[in-house]
């Protein structure tokens, strides 16, 4: 079986964590977002995924030394919209044929992808669409259903008095080949152009998918994600060595180096090179990734540290998230919620 990951937008949202790294290559309790997903495409039965790539493509090649699953990039030269990209893809890729897997590149969720796939084949739909309740359906495609889970229409982000329903497009797609071929060449919308002619047609279902889910487009989802991550809120392991410091745990590489009398809390990861040094507190919920630095004396929690990030003796971090390259500088209070961005001081 094959699938396909959407992975072209810009993730203007996450400026300036995306200037130089793609959405989703950006580490979700220190493992890439895409790594995530191909693991979990991998454990329901997909061997070859697709990844439809477009702003700063080369971020993925190295995913191509993957052998399970196997993973092919294809790259748009101008961004074709979700559905003008579904179809180039796969066009590109050698065609798909039979029932494959669509994934948008930036939903953290442990949906039983094997579940979606059974009522999919049940109903005997052209596509299924994972669904999932919001509180505010604006910014999201909602999809009312009837009883037997057939979708009545497909709305992309309407005005919220006019949403029918909380349930939304969670960003999940089982899919037919025959909804290929109703995709035009060009550019064009799977949301605005695709799912509405297939709603109307009744060829289209949707599956509530009774799991975690968020969608990471925004700084403080991305944090939110993190710290869901470690606390255990969906089904995924935390990458590393368990070992239990004090009253709090931590996920080490076996290249990360913690002093002895560093006081843990709550559940921390330390990605490979990664130093806390004597004296500091960390945690609850800290992402430390490679190479990253946490001084002498520093207090850092609720935070994400990216590759080769510092933070200096004696800093207070809470609630932030600290760029490629970024320092927050030696006795700095870092107000909650800051961002520092890649390679620069605060
Ligand atoms: N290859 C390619 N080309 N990928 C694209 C393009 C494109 O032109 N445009 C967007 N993508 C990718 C993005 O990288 C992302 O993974 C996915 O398609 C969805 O695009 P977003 O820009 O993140 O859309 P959204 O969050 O506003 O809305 C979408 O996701 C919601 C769930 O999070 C829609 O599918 C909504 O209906 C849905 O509810
Ligand atoms: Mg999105």
């Amino acid at each position: 079986m094959k699938a396909l990951i959407l992975v072209g937008g810009e993730g203007t949202r996450l400026r300036p964590l995306t200037y130089e790294r793609p959405k989703p290559m950006l580490p979700i309790a220190a493992v890439p977002f895409v790594e995530r997903t191909l693991r979990r495409l991998h454990d329901v039965g997909c061997e070859e995924v697709v990844l439809s790539a477009c702003y700063r493509s080369e971020a993925f090649d190295r995913l191509t030394e993957h052998t399970a699953p196997r993973v092919r990039i294809v790259v748009e030269e101008e961004p074709l919209g979700t559905g003008g990209a579904i179809r180039y893809a796969t066009e590109a890729a050698g065609g798909f044929d039979g029932t494959f897997f669509v994934l948008n590149g930036d939903v953290l969720t442990d949906v039983d992808l094997a579940m979606v796939l059974e009522r999919h084949r049940d109903t005997g739909a052209e596509a299924t669409i994972v669904l999932t309740p919001v509180e505010d359906p604006s910014r999201f495609g909602v999809v009312p259903t009837d009883p037997a889970g057939r979708v009545i229409r497909f709305i992309e982000k309407p005005p919220r008095d006019e949403a029918p329903t909380n349930m939304i497009n969670a960003g999940t797609y089982v899919c037919e080949q025959a909804m290929l071929e109703g995709i035009p060449a060009g550019v064009c919308s799977v949301e605005r152009d695709v799912f509405p002619r297939m709603a109307e047609s009744g060829v289209l279902y949707g599956c509530p998918g009774e799991s975690y889910w968020l969608d990471f487009g925004t700084l403080p989802t991305y944090l939110q994600a993190n710290i869901d991550c470690l606390e255990g809120r969906l089904h995924e392991p935390l990458p590393g060595i368990r070992r239990s410091v004090g009253g709090g745990h931590v996920w080490m590489d076996e290249t990360a180096q913690l002093a002895a009398d560093v006081d843990v809390v709550g559940n921390v990861v330390m990605s490979s090179g990664s130093v806390v040094e004597s004296g500091a507190r960390i945690g609850p919920s800290g992402v430390l990734g490679p190479k990253s630095h946490i001084g002498t004396g520093a207090v850092v929690s609720e935070t994400v540290l990216l590759d080769a990030a510092v933070v200096e003796r004696d800093a207070r971090v809470h609630r932030a998230i600290v760029g490629d390259r970024g320092c927050v500088c030696a006795g700095r209070r870092l107000p909650a919620d800051s961002v520092v961005p890649p390679d620069q001081s605060i």
